[in-house]
């Protein structure tokens, strides 16, 4: 019944939601910011200088534009050196085997990240030419849980919105899919994405016929 299937990258592709983690973690502790796993769920899915935000504002200083800008530079450095040595191993399972699915069933496909080392990730992974169309972070105002970049995504497809299916890990982002008016499939726990219409544990599981 859908027309495409819109993935997110980081953290349902591949494990690059780990990377962001580890990357955001020694940024915090440099600046003297407790940081842990739980923290670090409302981060997911939110762009660069907007978690960023949400960093500092646990910390006991406030900072210029420059500083956040140096800080926020400084976590990305870290993050390029993670990524830097990715390769098709790095696929999640069964991520190859949906996007394969998708394809054989005539639906179109879409990725939509906020992260502007998307493009990166999808060549080191080797996987770019699997996307009907990526949508570019740079072009984004709004970061989920904004619904933008999923409707972006369907119109660059050329399908409408409720004919699309979108696949997240991140609290924002499902808000972000249920807010353009798509069906959900959550990769996580259902105990942390309340609002997907289904949840399933690793894209191993996704099957177009449950939904
Ligand atoms: C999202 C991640 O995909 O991209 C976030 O879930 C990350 O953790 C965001 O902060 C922005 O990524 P980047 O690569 O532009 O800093
Ligand atoms: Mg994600």
């Amino acid at each position: 019944r859908f027309k495409a299937v819109i993935f997110d990258l980081d953290g349902v592709i591949t494990d690059t939601a780990h990377y962001h983690y580890l990357a955001w973690k020694r940024l915090a502790e440099s600046e003297g910011v407790p940081f842990d796993e739980a923290f670090n769920e409302h981060l997911k899915g939110v762009d660069r200088m907007g978690s960023l935000d949400l960093i500092l504002a646990r910390g006991s200083r406030s900072y210029t534009q420059d500083e956040k800008l140096a800080l926020a530079d400084t976590k990305n450095r870290h993050y390029q050196q993670l990524i830097a040595t990715m390769t098709p191993d790095d696929l999640l399972p069964g991520a190859l085997r949906a996007l394969e699915e998708v394809r054989a069933a005539g639906l179109k496909t879409g990725l939509a990240s906020v992260s502007k080392n998307a493009f990166t990730v999808l060549d080191r992974l080797g996987i770019r030419d699997r996307f009907d169309y990526v949508v570019d972070a740079a072009r984004i105002a709004n970061s989920k849980p904004h619904p933008e970049i999923f409707l972006t995504a369907a119109q660059n497809l050329g399908v409408a919105p409720g004919d699309c299916l979108g696949v997240e890990d991140a609290v924002a982002g499902v808000a972000s899919i249920k807010d353009a008016g798509m069906y959900a499939v959550g990769v996580g726990s259902p105990e942390v994405l309340t609002r997907a219409d289904r949840v399933i544990p690793s894209l191993q599981k996704f099957s177009l016929q449950d939904y």
